[in-house]
């Protein structure tokens, strides 16, 4: 139930499962900096998540540090919000499990991630299918009141929606029913070397499709002097297909320099992709410039990453145990002191 005096929740999250690239950043994190101050926050590292495609262990485990110094390097600030690794907090497994259990399997077989992944393997792995379910759990066990994504996990906050509805339906009320919180500008940065698709974090190693918050001067350089774009000559904000690779540069340099749209065009009219391209660099570089530094310098320090994570469990752990344990007392388990709410 919504507490009419307590602040708006927001939960959010990214896999462990590679570099960030500016997408993350751009569709993502980018908003959930804007919430800090007057949200209460919670930012996960879903590492739950990421296994249900194989993470090579030693990889994940470096990579679920890699992605909290990220967090923190891009301006989460753990004073302001919470920050921890989804396995540390048991209640986001269990969770999931009673609400599988009251999720029609036909709403699973129609999310368009589950078909894009599953349709390019010839094995699937059941956690592929059930991977929103863990999503929905993850969101309702804090009550969170927004979910600040990308584009993509629109449809996923959605069914988190439905899952919600239907088990306050099934066992009374329980569950704020979430809402997605996805930009104007930057909720679908596209890959460089092919603007017909998303960039993405599972693409991001590749030469060409992404940069990524951990690059230099020079790999920035050239992913962006190398991106795709048309043969047209328009320097302008466009919708058309054709004009995809440009106006994705210009939504990264509209949400990297804050200028407006008009300002923005008219800066650029009469000028050559060429000198767009440097300049839209220039702005990149610029940009990620502190957070690669901080970057660095948060991942010389794994103990003090480490005790931030403790803690952020605790945190969240305090939110997710007494709301699981609201879950089974409504659907009838029987109490144990074996499990005992702290
Ligand atoms: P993921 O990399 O799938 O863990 O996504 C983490 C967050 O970044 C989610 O909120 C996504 O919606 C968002 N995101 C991922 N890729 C992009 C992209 N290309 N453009 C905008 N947002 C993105
Ligand atoms: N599925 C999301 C993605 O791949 C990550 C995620 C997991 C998430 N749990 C979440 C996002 C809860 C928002 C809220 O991008």
């Amino acid at each position: 139930m919504t507490d009419p005096v307590r602040k708006s929740r927001v939960f959010s999250g990214i896999q462990p499962s590679g570099l960030l690239p500016l997408g993350n950043y751009l569709g993502a994190i980018r908003q959930w900096l804007g919430t800090q101050a007057d949200h209460e926050n919670y930012f996960c590292i879903v590492d739950l998540h990421a296994v249900t495609i194989y993470q090579q262990p030693e990889m994940l485990r470096r990579k679920t540090l890699e992605v909290a110094a990220m967090y923190l390097a891009a301006g989460v600030d753990p004073r302001l919000s919470t920050i921890f690794v989804q396995s540390h907090v048991r209640a986001h497994a269990e969770g999931s499990w009673l609400l599988t259990c009251v999720t029609p399997v036909g709403w699973l077989e129609r999310m368009t991630q589950y078909k894009a992944k599953a349709g390019q393997r010839t094995s699937v792995g059941a956690g592929l299918l059930v991977y929103p379910v863990l999503q929905a759990a993850d969101i309702v066990l804090y009550d969170a009141n927004e979910v600040p994504v990308g584009e993509d996990q629109k449809q996923h906050v959605e069914l988190a929606q439905d899952i919600a509805q239907r088990f306050n339906h099934l066992y009374g009320e329980t569950f704020v029913i979430p809402q997605a919180v996805i930009p104007a500008s930057g909720a679908r940065i596209l890959a460089l070397n092919d603007p017909g698709r998303k960039m993405s974090k599972s693409e991001a190693h590749q030469r060409g499709h992404a940069v990524c918050l951990t690059d230099d001067a020079d790999e920035i350089r050239n992913a962006i002097q190398r991106a795709v774009t048309d043969l047209g000559r328009e320097i302008v904000f466009s919708q058309q297909p054709e004009k995809a690779g440009v106006n994705n540069l210009l939504e990264i340099y509209e949400l990297l320099t804050g200028r407006p749209r008009p300002e923005i065009e008219a800066h650029f009219e009469g000028r050559g992709y060429g000198e767009f391209k440097q300049e839209v660099a220039e702005v990149v570089i610029e940009a990620l410039r502190p957070i690669r530094e901080r970057y660095r310098e948060l991942t010389g320090e794994p103990d003090e990453l480490k005790r931030i994570l403790e803690v952020g469990a605790e945190n969240a752990a305090a939110i997710a145990e007494p709301k699981l344990a609201e879950m089974k007392q409504k659907m009838g388990f029987l109490a144990s002191p074996r499990y005992r709410v702290k």
